[in-house]
């Protein structure tokens, strides 16, 4: 599908996913018929933006052109920041971790300042894995950042954030997300005082839409409810700090113009959106449950096949009808690697303790599932079909261990008697009573 569209200051997006789009800000930006003509129209320069090696198979090729007004290639060195993210690992645990949510610093703090790593399971360089961070700030980015280590996912809790970023403007709240494309410049301004929120950084395979199988053509997130924004640039000689993650690192260069300077675009390897209510969740209507895999917005697929190397799951309000079931997830111990957050409401697994704007870790064959309270409960409930409703978590699944940092195990936040939630879990077996 192509769509062309004029851009203009409101924010504006274009629909799909994994296509190819176009946007011009200027009527005529378009070079048309080929990407990088010898004069561009209005002395733009054309610069192409890989976001997969150029050999991989079409389906997964994702590369956008960029014509703007100067290209990329324009800047000093960078230098090592003094300031840079705690991504340290802590001793290795298996024990399961829960965390309540983070407390807003009243310094001034803008969405980079306030990244705290709280999981990785790979180098940055190894082309697989994640990391995983919170983030809290209060104001806006003065700077412009990009990422070389990965694309990141990014779920607000609390607070809407504005993205500028070179391709044009997402503006996203909460119960909707962000991915911006590694590489891509970007800059986080805030449309609300303060903003809480979770990040997923994926430094493997891009993230896309699962396969569906037997549910068919329809269902789960749909590709016509993704947003891609419309071009929009800023023509500013003014000078602006740039800031690349890099292997980790932070580094920064002093621009004299905005990078966020790109009049028009063409391709698919695009920042998007999505709101997480245009979800279509599909569950059983007979017993049991089907996997919790039936809830996955976005994945990204790792060496092992229908191995993700990271999932998005979501557990969205939804109708619990099954009948002689036990309604809430089930206990269980996962070869996968499990990462949870709550944007709002509860969690139906967790009577208390797990909020919104906190987290958990639950890793490879640690044993977990609803609390005392929720079984007890759930044990005796009358089974009348009733609604989940006002809540949204969701998972970052992924395929290797999450190791917790530094940070996340010796942060105030953590809840150090976690296990207690299912301590009081009674002996009810009797072999008397069938
Ligand atoms: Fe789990």
């Amino acid at each position: 599908m192509q769509s062309q569209q004029q851009a203009n200051e409101a924010t504006a997006y274009l629909s799909g996913f994994g296509n190819q789009f176009s946007s011009e800000a200027l009527p005529g930006a378009l070079p048309v018929g080929q990407n990088s003509p010898q004069k561009v129209p209005y002395g733009l320069y054309a610069e192409l933006l890989s976001g997969t090696a150029f050999t991989v198979p079409r389906a997964e090729a994702r590369r956008t052109w960029l014509y703007r007004i100067r290209p990329s290639a324009c800047h000093d060195q960078y230098r090592r920041l003094e300031r840079q993210l705690n991504a340290d690992l802590g001793p290795i645990t298996p024990n399961r971790l829960r965390w309540n949510p983070r407390v807003i610093a009243e310094v001034a703090t803008d969405f980079l300042d306030g990244l705290r790593c709280m999981a990785a399971n790979a180098e940055p360089s190894q082309a697989t894995g994640v990391t995983l961070y919170t983030y809290a700030a209060n104001r806006s980015m003065q700077r412009v950042f990009f990422n070389a280590d990965g694309e990141f996912l990014i779920v607000p809790q609390q607070g809407a954030l504005r993205l500028v970023t070179e391709l044009g403007v997402l503006e996203v709240a909460p119960l909707e997300i962000a991915v911006i494309p590694r590489g891509m410049r970007f800059r986080v301004e805030l449309l609300d005082t303060v903003v809480r929120g979770y990040v997923c950084e994926n430094h493997g395979c891009a993230l896309r839409l699962p396969d569906l199988g037997p549910i068919g053509s329809n269902g789960l997130a749909n590709p016509r409810d993704f947003l891609t924004p419309v071009a929009r640039y800023e023509d500013l000689d003014e000078p602006v700090q740039q800031v690349q993650k890099f292997l980790g690192e932070l580094w920064a260069t002093e621009l004299d113009h905005s990078p966020l300077d790109v009049v028009a675009w063409h391709g698919n390897n695009v920042p998007y959106k999505y709101d997480l209510r245009r979800f279509n969740t599909i569950g059983t209507v007979s017993f049991d449950h089907p996997d919790p895999s039936i809830f996955t917005v976005l994945t990204a697929p790792s060496a092992i096949p229908g191995m993700a190397n990271i999932d998005f799951v979501i557990f969205p309000p939804r109708w619990m009808v099954a009948e002689n079931t036990f309604r809430p997830p089930w206990f269980h111990r996962n070869l996968m690697n499990e990462f949870m957050g709550l944007i709002t409401g509860a969690y139906d697994a967790k009577a208390d303790g797990f909020l919104p704007g906190g987290a958990s870790l639950h890793n490879c064959m640690s044993a977990h599932g609803p609390d005392n309270a929720t079984t007890v409960k759930a044990v005796e409930a009358e089974l009348v079909p009733h609604k989940i409703d006002q809540t949204m978590a969701f998972m970052f699944e992924a395929g290797s261990v999450l190791r917790p940092t530094a940070y996340a195990l010796e942060c105030p936040e953590l809840q150090r008697d976690y296990d207690a939630c299912w301590a009081a879990m009674g002996k009810t077996f009797n072999p008397e009573i069938r």
